[in-house]
C-alpha cells in the first residue's frame, strides 16, 4: 500500500513529527542526548510493521515507545486497533498524550512507567527497539506466560536480535519482514512468534533435587533467576565457582557473562550446575552484597576465596 505522504524528497519523519506536535531534538538516553533519528524507529518502518500485522482490531504494546509514533500513526491509520505505548520517560509520554488527545487515544493507553517494574498488559503484538541488557531478560520474562502474541524487533546494539533468537525459549520463528530505511547495526526487522512456556527446569531440580545437573543452555538461563545455584567452571589449573544468578549470554557466541563474580566464561569451561554447596553458602551470599569483596570462590585443588584486597585465602 502507498500512502499520499510517502512522496520523494520528504523528511516524513520530521513532518509527522511535527504534524503531531512530538518533535523535539531527542531525548537523554543511556546517560546520552541522542537525536530522534538514532532513537526513533522511522515512520517507514513503523508502516512495514503495520503492513505485517495478521489483526487490525487488536493490542499492540510498543515496549519503551519513546515519542510514541507507533501509537500516533497506528490509531490515525486504524482508529479499531489498540496501542499502547509504555515509556519511563515522562517528557516524551505527556507530549504524546496531548498529540493523543487531538486523534481521540485515551491518555491512559500511554503509560508513564518502568518497564522493570510495571506489568505489561496482554496483547497480540509487541514492538521492541531496546538496549539488551538486564531489562530485555525482565521484559522477556514478563512476556513468558502471555502467549500467544507477535515480537517486532529492530536491533538497538548489536546483541539484542541474537539474544531474542537463543535466550528466550519461549520464542519460536524468527523471520524478517523487511528492511529498515534507517540505519541500524542489523538492517532488517524481525517478527517472532511465541510459544507456550514450559519449564526445563522444574522436571529435572525435582527429580534430582538440584545436585550436579548437566550444563546445557537454557537449564542455566532458567537459573538465572535463583540464587541458589552454581556453575562449575574449569580453568587449566583450578575450578571454581559462578553464581547463576543474573548470567547473561555474552557478547561473542558460544560465551556467558557471569554477574557474581563479573566474568564472561565460555561455554565449554562450564561442567556442571548444582545448589549451593552447604559449607560454602555463607561466601555465595555474602558476594551478592553491594560492596562485598569476594571475588572467585574456588573449588578445587583446595577450596579457597578469593578478595579483591587479600588475595586467595585458603578454607579448611
Ligand atoms: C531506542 S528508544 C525506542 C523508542 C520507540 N520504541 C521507537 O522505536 O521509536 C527506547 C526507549 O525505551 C525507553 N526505556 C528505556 N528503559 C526503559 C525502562 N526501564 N522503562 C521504560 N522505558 C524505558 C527509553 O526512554 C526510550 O524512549
Amino acid at each position: 500500500m502507498t500512502y499520499k505522504w510517502q512522496r520523494k524528497g520528504m523528511n516524513i519523519d520530521h513532518e509527522l513529527d511535527q504534524y503531531f506536535s512530538i518533535d523535539h531534538p531527542g531525548q537523554s538516553y543511556e546517560g546520552q542526548l541522542h537525536g530522534p533519528e538514532a532513537l526513533y524507529t522511522s515512520y517507514k518502518d513503523l508502516i512495514k510493521i503495520y503492513s505485517d500485522l495478521d489483526f487490525k482490531k487488536g493490542v499492540f504494546v510498543d515496549l519503551g515507545s519513546g515519542n510514541c509514533r507507533a501509537s500516533l500513526l497506528f490509531k490515525c491509520i486504524n482508529p479499531r486497533i489498540d496501542v499502547i505505548s509504555i515509556d519511563w520517560n515522562y517528557e516524551v509520554i505527556s507530549k504524546a498524550r496531548s498529540a493523543g488527545k487531538i486523534i481521540g487515544i485515551q491518555s491512559s493507553k500511554f503509560i508513564h512507567g518502568d518497564l522493570n517494574e510495571i506489568d505489561i498488559p496482554n496483547a497480540d503484538a509487541y514492538f521492541l527497539y531496546q538496549s539488551t541488557d538486564e531489562l530485555l531478560y525482565r521484559i522477556m520474562e514478563k512476556l513468558k506466560n502471555h502467549h500467544p502474541y507477535k515480537l517486532y524487533a529492530i536491533e538497538s546494539h548489536g546483541d539484542l536480535i541474537p539474544k531474542l533468537k537463543n535466550d528466550f525459549s519461549w520464542l519460536k520463528e524468527c523471520n524478517v519482514i523487511s528492511q529498515s530505511s534507517s540505519q541500524r547495526y542489523d538492517p532488517m526487522i524481525y517478527r517472532f512468534s511465541s510459544r507456550p512456556f514450559s519449564s526445563f527446569s522444574q522436571e529435572i531440580l525435582n527429580i534430582n533435587k538440584g545436585m550436579h545437573l548437566n550444563f546445557f543452555h537454557e537449564l542455566l538461563l532458567e537459573l538465572r533467576w535463583h540464587k541458589e545455584y552454581v556453575a562449575l567452571i574449569e580453568e587449566e589449573d583450578h575450578c571454581w565457582l559462578a553464581s547463576t544468578y543474573l548470567v547473561q549470554s555474552g557478547l561473542v557466541a558460544q560465551t556467558y557473562e557471569f554477574r557474581y563474580p563479573h566474568r564472561i566464561v565460555s561455554a565449554g569451561k562450564i561442567k556442571k550446575l548444582f545448589k549451593n554447596p552447604p559449607e560454602l553458602k555463607t561466601f555465595i551470599k555474602e558476594r551478592f552484597e553491594i560492596h562485598s569483596k569476594i571475588r572467585k570462590i574456588i573449588l578445587a585443588p583446595h577450596i579457597q576465596i578469593e578478595y579483591i584486597d587479600r588475595g586467595r585465602i585458603h578454607l579448611k
